[in-house]
Parts: C-alpha cells; structure tokens; sequence
C-alpha cells in the first residue's frame, strides 16, 4: 500500500513540475476595451474575448518574450495609476504619448498614429475645427473622459469660455449623446470614429482634425528592463511583418489613406 501511495505522490510530482515547466509567466496589461478597432469585446463561440490591433499586438509582444496575455478591462482614466502602482505590467488603450503623461509614465516606440477627429450630425453648423473657437457659439463637446480629447478641448475651449465639455465613460456613450443631441459634437480619436459612425445613422467626421498624436505603450518608470525588451520586441515584429499585417487587418490599406 505505502508503495501505491509514493508511486501516486511521485507521479503527481512530475504531473504538476511538468505543467509548471509549461506554464509561461502571466504579464498584465490595463486598457478599456470600448475603443474599436484597438480594443473592444466580441463574442467568440460564446466566450467574451477582447480583441482589436492594441489585444493583438499585445498577445504577440507576449508570445515574443514568453509570457502568457492577461488583459484587465479599466476605465481609460485608471490606466497610468495601475501601471504605476503595479497593479498592471503595461497599458496599452491606443494611448497618446504626452508631456504630461511622460512625467508618471515611460512610453515605448510608437505603434501607430492617431488623429483626434471631429465627429457631428449631419448637416450641422460646425463645419471645421475652427468652429469651435468661435466666440458666443458656445458649443457642447462631448469627449471621453481622461483622453486627449478631454485634455484639449478642456484647455483650448472649456477654460477660454469658449464652450462646454461634456465628459462620458466611453466614446460609445458620448456618441449615444450626440445621436440624441445632447451634445453638439463629438471630439474623439479617428479610427472609433469611424467605426462609431458606421454603426449611427446621421453622423459625419469632420475633414479637419483636431490633433495628430503618436500611441504608444505605458509602462511604469522604474521598469526599464521591461522597456527594453518591448521596445525590442516591437522593432522584431515590425521588421518580419507581423504588426504591419495586424494593423492592415483591423485598418484596410485604402481606408487609412483617406
Ligand atoms: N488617444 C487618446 C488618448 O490617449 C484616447 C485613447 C482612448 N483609448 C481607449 N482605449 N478608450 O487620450
């Protein structure tokens, strides 16, 4: 019997040391997922799967330096403080690099350009950017919260008295509030834009943009190491075509000349 019991308990041990062999280390990254087509759910074989360029880039970066893809699902104001304080490895949410944000954050080599682009029913009197500056108008902007689009219109229109900004939990929702009008447009990055409106009726994007901003993936400042081997991971599978081919999968080549 004793030997039944060693020969099963041995057994067992090379079972479990064999998963453990197996098992890749987790890395943990933080992104709100209702920003297509960087980060959004769909339903896959009934499974709730993030997906999107920033979930695959991210599973490939991974896959690269042998860890394991956990994505945790956050609003897009908590993304820096979870890197900060370690409750993420990185964030990565189609996220600009700015000055303001390098002071809390180091960001890797940019993955992708985005453009803040202006959103209105259409028809509307806001025609161009410009529009919004003009005194008296007094437009309502809506924008999703802790984005760049909040960050500009807060400063060049809100605090100038030029107009209102109004802040919803995500693109989807203020969207919803342009739909319905209560908003009079909607700042935002171009690509959800275009997927936003695609599924709204009587919306357009404005020719003029916003802004022009680089996106890139944050990572706590005193992981440089984990810097280092992003950094490389993402100059490899650009060099052998494999972010390339993610973005052109997501992006179609003729629609990201437009
Ligand atoms: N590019 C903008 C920014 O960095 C918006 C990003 C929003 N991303 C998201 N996954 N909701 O502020």
């Amino acid at each position: 019997m004793k030997k039944v019991i060693a020969l099963v308990l041995v057994m067992m041990f090379c079972v479990s040391g064999l998963a453990l062999a197996d098992a890749k280390p987790e890395i943990r990254m933080g992104t709100n997922a209702n920003f297509p087509p960087y980060e959004y759910h769909e339903y896959i074989d009934d499974v709730d799967k993030i997906v999107g360029i920033d979930a695959e880039i991210a599973d490939a970066v991974a896959e690269y330096l042998g860890y394991t893809l956990v994505i945790d699902d956050m609003d897009f104001g908590a993304i820096i403080t979870a890197v900060q304080t370690g409750k993420i490895d990185f964030g990565m949410a189609g996220m600009t690099v700015t000055e303001e944000r390098l002071e809390s954050v180091n960001f890797s080599s940019t993955y992708a350009t985005g453009i803040q682009a202006i959103i209105v029913p259409e028809g509307s009197e806001i025609a161009s950017a410009d529009d919004l500056f003009v005194e008296g108008k007094n437009y309502i902007i809506g924008v999703q919260e802790s984005t760049t689009g909040d960050l500009y219109c807060t400063w060049d229109i809100e605090d100038e008295g030029l107009g209102t900004v109004e802040r919803f939990k995500n693109g989807a929702d203020a969207v919803q509030a342009l739909v319905t009008g209560k908003v009079d447009c909607v700042v935002i990055d171009n690509e959800p834009a275009k997927a936003f409106i695609a599924v709204n009726e009587g919306l357009t994007i404005l020719e003029t943009a916003y802004a022009v901003e680089d996106y890139a993936i944050a990572i706590a400042k005193e992981n440089t190491e984990l810097l280092d081997k992003i950094n490389g991971a993402l100059a490899a599978l650009t060099e052998d075509g494999t972010i390339p081919a993610i973005i052109a999968k997501y992006i179609p080549a003729e629609e990201a000349a437009e």
